[in-house]
């Protein structure tokens, strides 16, 4: 039976959204539309016109609409830190510009975006081609009746203020940066493509792997090759009547995936049309009582939380390169786990943490007020739900779906996250869902941590946020502090940490000093109060890197920064940086 439903679980995937990520593995040919787009600021939301990008086709035609003369702006990028006038912008920037396309009969043409922040229009040609809200999960669609011979113009409408019906709402502490901030990508295909893909190990065995795939059309009796040479597998599968394939596959002597041996298996799905290659790690990810098993075995987090930012340059990362320096410098304090705050993180950090062997907590920014009652807010939440788990399905290093951050335990909260679970879970139940709570108190009666939420038995994990010596002093000394919380489930410290600036020293006993030791004497003593939590299974500090938050300002202690990274802005370490390394090391 449990097959059975996972293979059921796997077809409501393909439901949702279109082919797989382009990613590395694939391929399919590409044409990259990154590069310097025409914009204009649209401060009144007024110019719906600027769709067409009109050029005067006539003498009696007005020009008014083009921008081929405006100032550009890079994609993939985010705009406040490309010009000193829309550093802290905040409404409407169309975006514009030209391609080329000498369109073959039986082709397809896909237009992908990795991610625009918040609400983007496309449109080709004049005509809307797709719309999508939320800054971090991609998007695309198949405009093979807009485009034509020739010049074709493209427009985006990208707006990214703050509302309360959005997800994030009006407040949150990280920058609200806007504009195409991921890769822009056309994809051509033959006629009949193959849309999607699910390969992993079973849940809970490590000899069978269950396959699925679909094309982009329903249709019977058609032949999907599934192989994984390295195995010696190769399956030759016939659709149903809606264009799926599953099978299957008994294995033995696989490799599973773990932080000490990343191992990744080539697989091909072709047909006689279309082939695609992808590059996917099989793991067991599983709970048992208060463990966490990786491949069965007990693994203990040794995580660090990271927001998508290059703090030095004030912009959001967006390329593989600084996928990379996030990851390296990941990877150089020594985490086996990273939790990507507080939305879903670019194809380039996934699959830079898989091919390092580094897990991943990804999760999608329901973070403190989000408009529980609102019905059309919980759709919103919903898709980017199935977004986040469709775009990164066959990414093994993704161990957990995080659903929210820092709620409070209300019962329009818990109507909220119960509905997200239940789409979650019919979806994938190859990973563990989590969130993150900070509703954990010291009780002074009890003489303990206790916390008391009506919702969080319903998770595989729970995340507990707790800054003890920083936003909350000390009951008593850390090593003679007792936990009982969610004491029935895995324990992870989501969130820990304080405020330094980096290069002030001394005074480590002093809140108000900022300095590194202050930082460093409260990493200690929460590492010691840590040493009692009987079901903790990991830590993920607060935070790699300091980063932008509107919310901190204090001027000359953070000037516009949360300083609770171990490393500063500039890419300094701070003394926390090596207390955490070390305490790694032992683990
Ligand atoms: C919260 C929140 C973070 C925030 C942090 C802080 O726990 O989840 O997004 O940055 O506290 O206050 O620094």
């Amino acid at each position: 039976m449990k097959n059975l439903s996972l293979l059921v679980l796997s077809y409501a995937l393909f439901a949702v959204q279109g082919i797989a990520a382009p990613g590395d593995g694939n391929s399919r040919s590409q044409l990259s539309l990154n590069g310097e787009w025409h914009f204009v600021m649209d401060q009144y939301d007024a110019s719906r016109g600027l769709a067409r990008g009109d050029r005067p086709w006539g003498k009696n035609d007005r020009d008014e609409y083009s921008i081929d003369d405006a100032p550009t702006l890079h994609v993939p990028g985010d705009w406040n830190h490309q010009r000193e006038d829309l550093k802290f912008y905040e409404g409407t920037i169309w975006y514009g510009r030209h391609f080329d396309l000498k369109p073959e009969g039986d082709r397809r043409y896909i237009i992908r975006f990795g991610g625009v922040s918040y609400l983007a229009n496309v449109y080709v040609n004049g005509k809307e081609a797709v719309s999508h809200e939320g800054s971090f999960t991609q998007f695309q669609a198949d405009i093979t009746d807009l485009v034509k011979e020739g010049d074709n113009y493209i427009a985006v409408r990208v707006n990214n203020r703050r509302e309360k019906d959005r997800i994030p709402a009006m407040l949150f502490d990280w920058f609200n940066y806007g504009g195409i901030t991921r890769d822009v990508t056309l994809i051509t295909l033959p006629s009949r493509y193959i849309k999607d893909w699910f390969i992993q190990l079973d849940k809970h065995r490590s000899d069978l792997i269950h396959a699925s795939a679909v094309l982009s059309d329903p249709v019977a009796g058609e032949t999907i090759r599934i192989d994984i040479p390295e195995l010696k597998k190769t399956l030759t599968l016939t659709t149903d009547e809606a264009g799926k394939v599953q099978a299957d596959i008994p294995v033995k002597r696989l490799t599973r995936w773990c932080p000490a041996n990343p191992k990744l298996y080539s697989v091909e799905i072709s047909t006689a049309a279309d082939k695609v290659v992808d590059e996917i790690g099989f793991r067991n990810i599983e709970v048992r009582g208060t463990q966490v098993l990786l491949n069965g075995e007990p693994v203990f987090l040794k995580g660090i939380s990271i927001h998508e930012e290059i703090a030095a340059e004030l912009r959001r990362a967006c390329t593989r390169q600084d996928a990379e320096m996030l990851l390296n410098e990941a990877q150089a304090l020594g985490v086996n786990m990273i939790r990507l705050a507080h939305y879903q993180q670019s194809e380039y950090m996934v699959r830079g943490a898989e091919r390092r062997g580094i897990m991943i907590w990804q999760e999608i920014p329901v973070w403190q007020a989000i408009d529980f009652a609102n019905p059309q807010t919980q759709e919103k939440a919903i898709r980017m739900l199935q977004e986040t788990i469709t775009r990164d399905k066959n990414r093994c290093a993704d161990c957990f779906w995080g659903i929210a951050n820092e709620t409070r335990n209300t019962p329009e909260r818990n109507r909220f996250l119960a509905r997200l679970l239940q789409v979650g879970k019919d979806l994938d139940t190859t990973r563990l869902f989590v969130a993150a709570f900070d509703l954990a108190y010291f009780d002074r009666k009890e003489d303990k941590f206790v916390m008391h939420d009506d919702f969080y038995q319903n998770l595989d994990l729970v995340g507990i946020n707790k800054y003890m010596g920083w936003y909350e002093g000390w009951p008593k000394a850390p090593k003679d502090i007792q936990w009982d919380v969610c004491p029935d489930k895995p324990l992870l410290i989501s969130e820990f940490g304080g405020e330094a600036k980096y290069g002030i020293r001394g005074q480590e006993d002093v809140a108000g000093s900022w300095s590194e030791d202050f930082q460093a004497r409260l990493y200690r003593m929460n590492l010691e109060m840590f040493a009692n939590i009987r079901n903790l299974v990991g830590i993920s500090p607060w935070i790699l890197y300091d980063f932008r938050s509107p919310t901190r300002l204090h001027q000359s202690l953070q000037n516009g920064f949360n300083r609770k990274g171990l490393v500063g802005d500039k890419g300094d370490r701070k003394q926390a940086w090596y207390i955490i390394h070390d305490w790694y090391e032992t683990r």
